[in-house]
Protein backbone atom coordinates (compact mmCIF):
# COMPACT_ATOMS: atom_id res chain seq x y z
CA UNK A 1 0.00 0.00 0.00
CA UNK A 2 2.58 2.29 0.53
CA UNK A 3 4.73 1.32 -2.37
CA UNK A 4 1.71 2.62 -4.71
CA UNK A 5 1.12 5.94 -2.39
CA UNK A 6 4.45 6.88 -3.10
CA UNK A 7 4.38 6.94 -6.92
CA UNK A 8 1.48 8.54 -8.46
CA UNK A 9 1.56 11.49 -10.33
CA UNK A 10 -1.64 12.76 -11.30
CA UNK A 11 -4.67 13.04 -9.25
CA UNK A 12 -6.52 10.32 -11.11
CA UNK A 13 -3.95 8.13 -10.78
CA UNK A 14 -4.33 8.76 -7.41
CA UNK A 15 -7.46 7.43 -7.51
CA UNK A 16 -6.91 4.64 -9.93
CA UNK A 17 -4.06 3.33 -7.28
CA UNK A 18 -6.64 4.15 -4.26
CA UNK A 19 -9.58 1.24 -5.90
CA UNK A 20 -6.57 -0.86 -6.45
CA UNK A 21 -5.29 -1.04 -3.51
CA UNK A 22 -8.34 -1.13 -2.28
CA UNK A 23 -9.56 -3.83 -3.86
CA UNK A 24 -6.21 -5.90 -3.85
CA UNK A 25 -7.12 -8.56 -1.84
CA UNK A 26 -10.39 -8.93 -3.95
CA UNK A 27 -8.19 -10.97 -6.56
CA UNK A 28 -10.59 -13.73 -7.59
CA UNK A 29 -13.48 -12.01 -5.52
CA UNK A 30 -16.41 -13.59 -6.61
CA UNK A 31 -14.71 -17.18 -6.56
CA UNK A 32 -14.01 -16.31 -2.30
CA UNK A 33 -16.42 -15.19 -1.36
CA UNK A 34 -19.67 -17.82 -1.30
CA UNK A 35 -16.13 -20.52 0.37
CA UNK A 36 -15.62 -17.68 3.04
CA UNK A 37 -19.45 -17.54 3.85
CA UNK A 38 -19.97 -21.03 4.18
CA UNK A 39 -17.31 -21.60 6.49
CA UNK A 40 -18.99 -18.92 8.10
CA UNK A 41 -22.30 -20.48 8.60
CA UNK A 42 -20.98 -23.61 9.90
CA UNK A 43 -19.14 -21.71 12.55
CA UNK A 44 -21.80 -20.51 13.17
CA UNK A 45 -23.72 -23.33 13.44
CA UNK A 46 -21.20 -25.64 15.78
CA UNK A 47 -21.34 -23.17 18.35
CA UNK A 48 -24.54 -22.42 19.86
CA UNK A 49 -25.07 -19.01 22.09
CA UNK A 50 -27.91 -18.33 24.36
CA UNK A 51 -30.95 -17.60 22.76
CA UNK A 52 -31.67 -13.54 21.88
CA UNK A 53 -34.33 -12.05 24.11
CA UNK A 54 -37.54 -10.70 22.59
CA UNK A 55 -36.25 -7.55 23.22
CA UNK A 56 -32.87 -7.98 21.66
CA UNK A 57 -34.28 -9.27 18.61
CA UNK A 58 -36.53 -6.67 18.15
CA UNK A 59 -33.85 -3.46 18.97
CA UNK A 60 -31.31 -5.39 16.27
CA UNK A 61 -34.15 -5.62 13.44
CA UNK A 62 -34.59 -1.44 14.35
CA UNK A 63 -31.03 -0.89 14.01
CA UNK A 64 -30.13 -3.07 11.19
CA UNK A 65 -33.41 -0.91 8.70
CA UNK A 66 -32.03 2.09 10.37
CA UNK A 67 -28.05 0.98 9.91
CA UNK A 68 -26.48 4.58 8.15
CA UNK A 69 -23.85 4.35 5.74
CA UNK A 70 -20.59 4.73 8.22
CA UNK A 71 -22.76 4.03 11.17
CA UNK A 72 -23.91 1.70 13.51
CA UNK A 73 -27.34 1.01 15.83
CA UNK A 74 -28.71 4.74 16.88
CA UNK A 75 -29.66 3.32 19.92
CA UNK A 76 -27.15 0.17 21.91
CA UNK A 77 -28.22 -2.91 21.86
CA UNK A 78 -29.92 -4.46 25.30
CA UNK A 79 -27.18 -6.41 26.81
CA UNK A 80 -27.93 -9.65 26.93
CA UNK A 81 -29.18 -11.20 30.93
CA UNK A 82 -26.36 -13.46 30.94
CA UNK A 83 -23.68 -10.75 30.93
CA UNK A 84 -25.58 -8.04 33.43
CA UNK A 85 -23.28 -6.94 36.10
CA UNK A 86 -23.36 -9.47 39.37
CA UNK A 87 -23.59 -7.37 42.43
CA UNK A 88 -20.73 -6.67 44.59
CA UNK A 89 -21.10 -9.02 47.98
CA UNK A 90 -18.32 -7.32 50.34
CA UNK A 91 -19.09 -4.02 51.76
CA UNK A 92 -15.54 -3.21 50.54
CA UNK A 93 -17.01 -3.28 46.53
CA UNK A 94 -15.03 -6.78 45.56
CA UNK A 95 -16.02 -10.46 44.83
CA UNK A 96 -13.89 -12.87 46.38
CA UNK A 97 -14.93 -16.12 44.86
CA UNK A 98 -13.04 -19.44 46.01
CA UNK A 99 -12.38 -21.68 42.70
CA UNK A 100 -10.78 -24.22 44.19
CA UNK A 101 -8.68 -25.07 47.32
CA UNK A 102 -6.38 -21.80 47.87
CA UNK A 103 -7.48 -20.02 44.43
CA UNK A 104 -9.73 -16.97 44.49
CA UNK A 105 -11.17 -14.86 41.87
CA UNK A 106 -10.90 -11.56 42.69
CA UNK A 107 -13.98 -9.34 40.85
CA UNK A 108 -14.04 -5.04 41.90
CA UNK A 109 -17.15 -4.57 39.03
CA UNK A 110 -15.13 -4.70 36.23
CA UNK A 111 -12.09 -6.32 36.45
CA UNK A 112 -10.91 -10.01 37.58
CA UNK A 113 -8.00 -11.31 38.74
CA UNK A 114 -6.29 -14.29 41.29
CA UNK A 115 -5.43 -14.74 44.85
CA UNK A 116 -3.52 -18.12 45.54
CA UNK A 117 -2.47 -19.37 48.51
CA UNK A 118 -0.76 -22.53 49.86
CA UNK A 119 -0.43 -22.50 53.52
CA UNK A 120 2.21 -19.15 53.81
CA UNK A 121 2.53 -19.18 50.45
CA UNK A 122 0.81 -16.09 48.53
CA UNK A 123 0.79 -15.00 45.19
CA UNK A 124 -1.23 -12.43 43.44
CA UNK A 125 -1.83 -12.45 39.33
CA UNK A 126 -2.63 -9.14 38.20
CA UNK A 127 -3.61 -5.73 40.22
CA UNK A 128 -6.71 -3.91 38.39
CA UNK A 129 -6.21 -0.62 39.23
CA UNK A 130 -10.26 0.06 38.88
CA UNK A 131 -11.59 4.08 39.17
CA UNK A 132 -12.06 3.84 43.02
CA UNK A 133 -9.77 1.25 43.91
CA UNK A 134 -8.62 2.66 47.39
CA UNK A 135 -10.30 2.28 50.45
CA UNK A 136 -11.76 5.71 51.41
CA UNK A 137 -9.49 5.87 54.45
CA UNK A 138 -6.39 5.64 52.54
CA UNK A 139 -5.31 2.30 54.59
CA UNK A 140 -5.30 0.20 51.06
CA UNK A 141 -7.14 -0.90 48.03
CA UNK A 142 -9.53 -3.13 47.69
CA UNK A 143 -7.48 -5.94 46.81
CA UNK A 144 -5.96 -5.43 50.07
CA UNK A 145 -9.04 -5.87 51.94
CA UNK A 146 -9.19 -9.49 49.79
CA UNK A 147 -5.98 -10.23 50.65
CA UNK A 148 -6.65 -9.95 54.19
CA UNK A 149 -9.39 -11.98 53.69
CA UNK A 150 -7.52 -14.61 52.16
CA UNK A 151 -4.75 -14.19 54.57
CA UNK A 152 -7.12 -14.81 57.43
CA UNK A 153 -5.03 -13.48 60.27
CA UNK A 154 -1.58 -15.52 58.80
CA UNK A 155 1.50 -13.75 58.02
CA UNK A 156 2.59 -14.66 54.46
CA UNK A 157 6.02 -16.19 54.47
CA UNK A 158 6.91 -14.97 51.14
CA UNK A 159 4.47 -13.39 48.10
CA UNK A 160 4.70 -14.20 44.32
CA UNK A 161 3.49 -10.87 42.04
CA UNK A 162 2.63 -11.82 38.14
CA UNK A 163 1.76 -9.61 35.24
CA UNK A 164 0.03 -11.32 32.91
CA UNK A 165 0.84 -7.91 30.37
CA UNK A 166 1.76 -4.78 30.40
CA UNK A 167 -1.06 -2.68 30.54
CA UNK A 168 -1.44 -0.32 33.61
CA UNK A 169 -5.43 -1.10 33.96
CA UNK A 170 -4.62 -4.42 34.98
CA UNK A 171 -1.06 -3.88 36.73
CA UNK A 172 -1.37 -0.45 37.94
CA UNK A 173 -2.47 -0.91 41.68
CA UNK A 174 0.69 -3.13 41.69
CA UNK A 175 2.66 -0.66 43.43
CA UNK A 176 0.11 0.25 46.15
CA UNK A 177 -0.11 -3.13 47.39
CA UNK A 178 3.29 -3.53 47.19
CA UNK A 179 3.43 -0.45 49.57
CA UNK A 180 0.36 -1.68 52.12
CA UNK A 181 2.92 -5.21 52.28
CA UNK A 182 6.11 -3.60 53.18
CA UNK A 183 3.98 -1.84 55.83
CA UNK A 184 2.14 -4.74 57.21
CA UNK A 185 4.38 -7.79 56.69
CA UNK A 186 7.62 -5.73 56.46
CA UNK A 187 9.94 -8.99 57.03
CA UNK A 188 8.24 -10.80 54.00
CA UNK A 189 10.04 -11.08 50.52
CA UNK A 190 8.18 -10.30 47.40
CA UNK A 191 9.66 -11.51 43.97
CA UNK A 192 7.64 -10.02 40.72
CA UNK A 193 7.13 -11.79 37.55
CA UNK A 194 6.74 -10.16 34.33
CA UNK A 195 8.39 -10.90 30.66
CA UNK A 196 10.82 -8.06 29.85
CA UNK A 197 8.11 -6.61 27.41
CA UNK A 198 6.09 -5.68 30.81
CA UNK A 199 9.53 -4.68 32.65
CA UNK A 200 10.59 -2.30 29.81
CA UNK A 201 7.24 -0.73 29.90
CA UNK A 202 6.97 -0.15 33.86
CA UNK A 203 10.79 1.23 33.68
CA UNK A 204 9.67 3.60 31.46
CA UNK A 205 6.63 4.69 32.93
CA UNK A 206 6.01 8.03 34.36
CA UNK A 207 3.31 7.43 37.16
CA UNK A 208 5.49 4.48 38.27
CA UNK A 209 1.73 2.55 39.45
CA UNK A 210 3.60 -1.08 38.93
CA UNK A 211 7.10 -2.20 40.58
CA UNK A 212 9.77 -3.16 38.35
CA UNK A 213 9.82 -7.54 37.84
CA UNK A 214 12.61 -8.75 39.60
CA UNK A 215 12.05 -12.23 37.84
CA UNK A 216 11.98 -11.42 34.11
CA UNK A 217 10.06 -14.58 32.08
CA UNK A 218 11.79 -15.37 29.38
CA UNK A 219 10.74 -19.07 28.95
CA UNK A 220 7.63 -20.56 26.63
CA UNK A 221 6.87 -22.08 30.09
CA UNK A 222 7.68 -21.32 33.92
CA UNK A 223 6.27 -22.97 36.57
CA UNK A 224 5.80 -20.90 40.07
CA UNK A 225 5.22 -22.94 42.96
CA UNK A 226 2.77 -21.53 45.23
CA UNK A 227 3.62 -23.86 48.04
CA UNK A 228 2.56 -27.07 46.31
CA UNK A 229 0.00 -25.68 44.19
CA UNK A 230 1.37 -25.78 40.44
CA UNK A 231 1.14 -22.77 38.61
CA UNK A 232 2.42 -22.36 35.16
CA UNK A 233 2.95 -18.61 33.26
CA UNK A 234 3.04 -19.85 29.53
CA UNK A 235 4.49 -17.42 26.89
CA UNK A 236 0.80 -17.06 24.67
CA UNK A 237 0.24 -13.92 22.97
CA UNK A 238 -2.68 -12.77 21.41
CA UNK A 239 -3.09 -9.11 22.71
CA UNK A 240 0.46 -7.75 23.81
CA UNK A 241 3.14 -9.02 21.97
CA UNK A 242 3.88 -11.05 25.07
CA UNK A 243 0.47 -11.90 27.16
CA UNK A 244 1.37 -14.63 29.78
CA UNK A 245 -1.47 -17.05 30.21
CA UNK A 246 -1.33 -18.14 33.81
CA UNK A 247 -2.47 -21.46 33.84
CA UNK A 248 -3.55 -23.80 37.28
CA UNK A 249 -4.05 -27.29 35.86
CA UNK A 250 -6.91 -29.80 37.44
CA UNK A 251 -5.20 -31.54 40.87
CA UNK A 252 -5.85 -34.87 42.07
CA UNK A 253 -5.39 -33.16 45.76
CA UNK A 254 -1.43 -31.91 46.09
CA UNK A 255 -1.88 -28.11 46.82
CA UNK A 256 -3.34 -25.21 47.52
CA UNK A 257 -4.70 -25.23 51.24
CA UNK A 258 -6.54 -21.75 51.05
CA UNK A 259 -8.27 -20.17 53.35
CA UNK A 260 -11.89 -19.80 52.49
CA UNK A 261 -14.64 -21.24 52.17
CA UNK A 262 -14.31 -23.63 48.86
CA UNK A 263 -17.50 -24.83 48.34
CA UNK A 264 -16.31 -28.16 46.49
CA UNK A 265 -16.84 -27.46 42.60
CA UNK A 266 -15.03 -30.00 41.28
CA UNK A 267 -14.78 -31.25 38.31
CA UNK A 268 -17.33 -34.30 37.81
CA UNK A 269 -14.09 -36.64 37.59
CA UNK A 270 -13.73 -35.45 41.78
CA UNK A 271 -10.80 -33.16 40.49
CA UNK A 272 -9.76 -29.66 41.73
CA UNK A 273 -10.61 -27.74 38.20
CA UNK A 274 -8.11 -26.54 35.78
CA UNK A 275 -7.72 -22.85 35.92
CA UNK A 276 -6.73 -20.18 32.98
CA UNK A 277 -6.13 -16.60 33.20
CA UNK A 278 -5.40 -14.97 29.93
CA UNK A 279 -6.23 -11.32 29.10
CA UNK A 280 -7.79 -9.23 27.13
CA UNK A 281 -8.64 -11.66 23.88
CA UNK A 282 -11.65 -13.23 25.50
CA UNK A 283 -14.38 -10.93 26.95
CA UNK A 284 -16.54 -13.93 28.33
CA UNK A 285 -20.13 -12.59 27.21
CA UNK A 286 -18.96 -9.74 25.10
CA UNK A 287 -17.42 -8.48 22.37
CA UNK A 288 -13.95 -7.82 22.46
CA UNK A 289 -13.11 -4.31 23.15
CA UNK A 290 -12.50 -1.62 20.61
CA UNK A 291 -10.20 -2.35 17.56
CA UNK A 292 -10.25 -5.64 18.42
CA UNK A 293 -8.97 -5.09 21.52
CA UNK A 294 -6.16 -3.39 20.29
CA UNK A 295 -3.93 -6.60 19.80
CA UNK A 296 -0.77 -5.61 18.18
CA UNK A 297 -1.58 -9.14 15.69
CA UNK A 298 -4.42 -10.28 14.34
CA UNK A 299 -3.47 -13.43 13.22
CA UNK A 300 -2.31 -14.34 16.49
CA UNK A 301 -5.40 -13.01 18.28
CA UNK A 302 -7.24 -15.73 16.80
CA UNK A 303 -4.78 -18.69 16.85
CA UNK A 304 -4.47 -17.88 20.72
CA UNK A 305 -7.80 -19.35 20.64
CA UNK A 306 -6.61 -22.54 20.06
CA UNK A 307 -3.70 -22.47 22.41
CA UNK A 308 -6.40 -21.65 25.29
CA UNK A 309 -8.37 -24.55 24.31
CA UNK A 310 -5.55 -26.99 23.86
CA UNK A 311 -5.06 -26.53 27.53
CA UNK A 312 -7.05 -29.15 30.13
CA UNK A 313 -9.35 -26.50 32.08
CA UNK A 314 -12.72 -25.60 32.99
CA UNK A 315 -12.46 -22.10 34.72
CA UNK A 316 -11.69 -19.02 32.52
CA UNK A 317 -10.80 -15.75 34.01
CA UNK A 318 -10.46 -12.95 31.37
CA UNK A 319 -9.47 -9.92 33.36
CA UNK A 320 -12.32 -7.85 32.41
CA UNK A 321 -16.25 -7.18 32.20
CA UNK A 322 -18.92 -9.30 34.05
CA UNK A 323 -18.31 -12.48 34.26
CA UNK A 324 -15.75 -15.60 34.69
CA UNK A 325 -15.74 -18.16 31.70
CA UNK A 326 -16.22 -21.55 30.26
CA UNK A 327 -14.31 -23.26 27.35
CA UNK A 328 -18.04 -23.03 25.90
CA UNK A 329 -17.50 -18.99 25.85
CA UNK A 330 -13.44 -19.69 24.36
CA UNK A 331 -14.82 -21.73 21.95
CA UNK A 332 -17.95 -18.95 21.55
CA UNK A 333 -15.20 -15.75 21.02
CA UNK A 334 -12.82 -18.19 18.18
CA UNK A 335 -15.91 -18.32 16.00
CA UNK A 336 -16.75 -15.02 16.73
CA UNK A 337 -13.32 -13.59 15.56
CA UNK A 338 -13.04 -15.93 12.77
CA UNK A 339 -16.32 -15.21 11.89
CA UNK A 340 -15.04 -11.15 11.89
CA UNK A 341 -12.15 -11.91 9.83
CA UNK A 342 -13.89 -13.17 6.95
CA UNK A 343 -16.81 -10.20 7.30
CA UNK A 344 -13.78 -7.84 7.03
CA UNK A 345 -12.37 -9.44 4.04
CA UNK A 346 -15.75 -9.77 2.78
CA UNK A 347 -16.09 -6.37 3.19
CA UNK A 348 -12.84 -5.52 1.28
CA UNK A 349 -13.60 -8.36 -2.20
CA UNK A 350 -17.81 -7.00 -1.83
CA UNK A 351 -17.75 -3.18 -2.48
CA UNK A 352 -16.31 -2.18 -6.19
CA UNK A 353 -14.99 0.94 -8.35
CA UNK A 354 -18.87 1.97 -9.10
CA UNK A 355 -19.46 1.87 -5.36
CA UNK A 356 -16.91 3.76 -4.37
CA UNK A 357 -16.95 6.37 -6.96
CA UNK A 358 -20.74 6.69 -6.55
CA UNK A 359 -19.70 7.68 -2.53
CA UNK A 360 -17.48 10.49 -4.29
CA UNK A 361 -13.93 8.99 -4.81
CA UNK A 362 -13.71 10.95 -7.90
CA UNK A 363 -13.89 14.04 -5.91
CA UNK A 364 -10.22 13.81 -4.88
CA UNK A 365 -8.91 13.68 -8.72
CA UNK A 366 -11.53 16.80 -8.72
CA UNK A 367 -8.72 20.14 -8.58
CA UNK A 368 -11.95 22.75 -7.50
CA UNK A 369 -12.76 19.73 -4.58
CA UNK A 370 -11.76 20.09 -0.89
CA UNK A 371 -10.70 16.95 -0.70
CA UNK A 372 -8.87 17.46 -3.70
CA UNK A 373 -5.54 14.94 -3.78
CA UNK A 374 -6.34 14.05 -0.12
CA UNK A 375 -5.60 10.37 -0.22
CA UNK A 376 -5.92 9.70 3.46
CA UNK A 377 -9.84 10.63 2.60
CA UNK A 378 -9.90 8.41 -0.56
CA UNK A 379 -9.09 5.54 1.84
CA UNK A 380 -10.43 6.87 5.22
CA UNK A 381 -13.37 9.01 3.81
CA UNK A 382 -14.87 6.87 1.56
CA UNK A 383 -12.70 3.18 0.52
CA UNK A 384 -12.92 1.68 4.15
CA UNK A 385 -16.01 3.05 5.70
CA UNK A 386 -17.69 1.34 2.89
CA UNK A 387 -15.64 -1.99 3.08
CA UNK A 388 -16.54 -1.57 6.61
CA UNK A 389 -20.39 -1.02 6.11
CA UNK A 390 -20.63 -4.50 4.67
CA UNK A 391 -18.76 -6.21 7.76
CA UNK A 392 -20.69 -4.19 10.31
CA UNK A 393 -24.20 -5.11 8.94
CA UNK A 394 -22.79 -9.09 8.95
CA UNK A 395 -21.58 -9.61 12.25
CA UNK A 396 -24.55 -7.12 13.65
CA UNK A 397 -26.63 -10.20 12.28
CA UNK A 398 -25.25 -12.67 13.33
CA UNK A 399 -24.05 -11.38 17.02
CA UNK A 400 -25.76 -8.39 17.75
CA UNK A 401 -27.32 -10.12 20.81
CA UNK A 402 -25.37 -12.97 21.20
CA UNK A 403 -22.06 -10.84 22.97
CA UNK A 404 -22.62 -7.82 24.68
CA UNK A 405 -21.56 -4.42 23.41
CA UNK A 406 -20.87 -5.68 20.02
CA UNK A 407 -22.40 -2.22 18.37
CA UNK A 408 -20.35 -0.11 20.01
CA UNK A 409 -17.34 -2.13 18.78
CA UNK A 410 -17.56 -3.24 15.59
CA UNK A 411 -16.90 -0.70 13.02
CA UNK A 412 -13.37 -0.62 14.82
CA UNK A 413 -13.20 -4.42 15.05
CA UNK A 414 -14.68 -4.40 11.51
CA UNK A 415 -11.58 -1.75 10.25
CA UNK A 416 -9.05 -3.84 11.63
CA UNK A 417 -10.16 -7.02 10.01
CA UNK A 418 -10.88 -5.31 6.72
CA UNK A 419 -7.28 -3.71 7.23
CA UNK A 420 -5.76 -7.06 8.01
CA UNK A 421 -7.71 -8.62 4.86
CA UNK A 422 -5.67 -6.15 2.78
CA UNK A 423 -2.29 -6.68 4.04
CA UNK A 424 -2.26 -10.09 4.97
CA UNK A 425 -3.70 -10.73 1.42
C1 LIG B 1 -7.82 -19.25 58.29
O1 LIG B 1 -8.08 -18.08 59.00
C2 LIG B 1 -8.36 -18.23 60.36
C3 LIG B 1 -8.72 -16.86 60.95
O2 LIG B 1 -9.71 -16.27 60.19
C4 LIG B 1 -7.18 -18.86 61.04
O3 LIG B 1 -7.48 -19.09 62.39
C5 LIG B 1 -6.82 -20.16 60.37
O4 LIG B 1 -5.63 -20.68 60.90
C6 LIG B 1 -6.65 -19.97 58.87
N1 LIG B 1 -6.48 -21.28 58.23
C7 LIG B 1 -5.63 -21.51 57.24
C8 LIG B 1 -5.64 -22.90 56.68
O5 LIG B 1 -4.89 -20.68 56.78
C1 LIG C 1 9.79 -1.06 53.03
O1 LIG C 1 9.66 -0.08 54.03
C2 LIG C 1 10.90 0.28 54.64
C3 LIG C 1 10.59 1.20 55.81
O2 LIG C 1 9.81 2.30 55.42
C4 LIG C 1 11.79 0.90 53.60
O3 LIG C 1 13.03 1.24 54.16
C5 LIG C 1 12.02 -0.09 52.47
O4 LIG C 1 12.73 0.49 51.42
C6 LIG C 1 10.67 -0.58 51.92
N1 LIG C 1 10.91 -1.66 50.97
C7 LIG C 1 10.37 -1.70 49.79
C8 LIG C 1 10.67 -2.88 48.93
O5 LIG C 1 9.61 -0.82 49.37
C1 LIG D 1 -15.64 19.42 -8.40
O1 LIG D 1 -15.74 20.02 -7.13
C2 LIG D 1 -16.56 21.17 -7.10
C3 LIG D 1 -16.46 21.77 -5.69
O2 LIG D 1 -16.93 20.86 -4.76
C4 LIG D 1 -17.98 20.85 -7.53
O3 LIG D 1 -18.78 21.99 -7.53
C5 LIG D 1 -17.96 20.15 -8.87
O4 LIG D 1 -19.28 19.72 -9.21
C6 LIG D 1 -17.03 19.01 -8.88
N1 LIG D 1 -16.91 18.47 -10.23
C7 LIG D 1 -17.23 17.18 -10.49
C8 LIG D 1 -17.04 16.77 -11.91
O5 LIG D 1 -17.68 16.40 -9.65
Amino acid sequence: MAARLALPVTAAAVVAAAVAAATAAATVAGAMAPAATAVVAATAAAVPTEAPTAGCTAALAACLDGLVPGGTCATPLPVPPASAPPPLRSPQGYNLTPLRPGVYSYYDGAYFSLLLRDGPALALVDFPDSAGSNVPDGSGTRLTGAITEVLGGDVPAHVAFVYSHPHFDHIGAASRVAAWLNTTYPHTPVTIYGTAEVTDLVVQSASRRAVAPTLVVAAPRTVLAVGALEVQLLMAGGHSASDLAVYIPPSCGGGGRGNGTYSGDDDSDGRAPGILHHVDVVFPGWSPFANLAITTDVAEFVTVHDTLLALDWSIFSGGHLTKLGTRGDVAVSKAFVTDLLAAGAAGVTGVGPDAFGAAGLGQVANASSPVAGNLWYAFLGVVRPLQVDVCVRQMLERWGCALGGLDLTVRSACFTTATHAVLAG
